[in-house]
């Protein structure tokens, strides 16, 4: 059995996870679960509805709740990382500041996401040494830190061969939804796919063999890339951003004849709609704070006073994913999931060593990337802007520069000039005092 850490252990995320490692034990069998975060106060919040869940269904697992490294890592076969630098708070200047220079605000895409990468590649490089210094020398981190792709490029500069897999529950949640719209699980589905972590698109949805997309793209002109019920099965994409999201991809997808594009591309493809239709005084954070952070709190309340635990938490294929993903490491399954990667050669016109995410193997030495060969002229350019914004935002991030830091900003697509570029560098400097490196 296992012992597994949770880095972020604090996270209304936490509970989800867990529950799928409960429902999972015969797969994956734990013999301790390790829940560390800097945060203790909103660690010991939520380690009471996580010890419940556990023993729910377990006697016999240990369960530990430390900000200490060491106790947290020593001997650990794996790590679950999923740290939030700064939390919901700055998660909001990162939205808010764009918006009101009239950019797109969103936490991952645009300057939201590259405000979060500078707060983020350097702790997650701390995690990993912490990690490294105590576990286990074949621990795996399966790491579901935002934002993935910058994270994921991060990693590959600054600890090349660590034992890091990153991953985003994205794709496999286009993939349930695909599955309730085609009638079948979401596991008989087998993907094509090319791109960058929350940049890219469906070529291939294979049922026994059979390629389904042109009937997926005929649901999804019409009602998005969602069911009415599918949405509701997981709380958090019934929110009414999550339902806009999914079903906002109808005016893009026309313009992608042969393939389904990944619904983030919205934030990069018609920025100036979304701005439109973004509230620059409530934002996903405000409804994510007043949401499931809220609920999961209260439930913790009501679980102290009463011992009974509302079911407050969500549970779906963002933890049944990672667990998925441990069991393939861990047993060397070479089961095959979209993950981000380094390409080489996987995607044949993109840098050998980009951080892309296509479909792997994941084999207990890691994923093994499948050959989605050429993509055509526009995608490749639009790929290779995105990733130069995205490794320019990481050059900054270690040397030091506001010049990259710049650059980063103005090749990304949703920012239109460089003027406004300056102008939302300037006041993300300024509001992430305490957490970026100097610039
Ligand atoms: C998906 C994405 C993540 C993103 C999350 C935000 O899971 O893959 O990258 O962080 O959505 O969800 P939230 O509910 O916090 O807005
Ligand atoms: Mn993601």
């Amino acid at each position: 059995p296992f012992i597994l850490s949770i880095a972020g252990g604090g996270s209304t995320y936490t509970p989800g996870i867990v529950k799928s490692l409960m429902v999972r034990l015969e797969d994956f069998p734990l013999a301790e679960i390790r829940l560390y975060d800097i945060d203790e106060t909103r660690q010991n919040t939520i380690a009471p509805v996580v010890e419940k869940v556990i023993r729910d269904h377990s006697q016999s697992i240990k369960f530990t709740v430390t900000s200490d490294a060491e106790t947290a890592f020593r001997g650990a076969h794996f790590v679950f990382a999923q740290m939030r630098v700064g939390q919901y708070k700055m998660r909001e200047q990162d939205e808010k500041i764009p918006l009101r220079h009239g950019v797109v605000g969103q936490e991952t895409c645009g300057p939201g996401g590259l405000a979060y990468g500078l707060r983020t590649i350097l702790p997650m490089v701390e995690l990993i040494d912490l990690v490294e210094r105590y576990a286990d020398k074949s621990a795996w981190i399966v790491n579901y830190s935002n934002p993935a792709a910058i994270v994921a490029e991060g990693v590959r500069r600054l600890r090349p061969n660590a034992r890091v897999l990153n991953i985003c529950d994205m794709p496999v949640a286009a993939m349930r939804n695909m599955g309730a719209i085609l009638g079948v699980d979401r596991h008989k589905l087998e993907v094509d796919y090319f791109g960058l972590n929350h940049f890219g698109w469906f070529t291939k949805v294979r049922v026994d063999g059979e390629d389904r997309l042109p009937e997926l793209r005929e649901h999804v002109a019409r009602f998005g890339l969602l069911t009415e019920d599918a949405a509701q099965t997981d709380p958090q994409h019934a929110d009414p951003s999550w339902v806009k999201t999914w079903r906002n991809i109808k005016p893009i997808m026309d313009h992608f004849p042969e393939f389904l594009p990944n619904p983030y591309l919205q934030y990069y493809l018609m920025p100036n709609d979304i701005v439109a239709h973004q509230n620059a005084d409530y934002t996903r954070a405000n409804e994510v704070m007043d949401g499931r952070e809220k609920k999961l709190f209260a439930a913790a309340a009501e679980y102290q006073r009463t011992g009974i635990l509302p079911d407050a938490f969500h549970v779906g294929v963002h933890g049944a994913f990672i667990v998925d993903v441990a069991c393939s490491l861990a047993f060397d399954l070479r089961q095959r999931h979209l993950v981000i990667v380094e390409n080489k050669g996987a995607i044949a016109n993109l840098p050998y060593d980009a951080m892309v995410e296509v479909p792997a193997y994941i084999t207990s030495e890691g994923p093994e990337p499948v050959r989605m060969g050429a993509v055509p002229l526009f995608h490749q350019t639009l790929l290779m802007q995105q990733l130069a914004s995205e490794q320019l935002l990481v050059e900054a991030t270690i040397e030091g520069s506001y010049e990259k830091a710049l650059q980063a900003f103005t090749l990304n697509r949703t920012v239109p000039t460089m003027q406004h570029a300056k102008a939302i560098l300037d006041e993300m400097i300024e509001a992430n005092r305490d957490y970026w490196p100097a610039l």
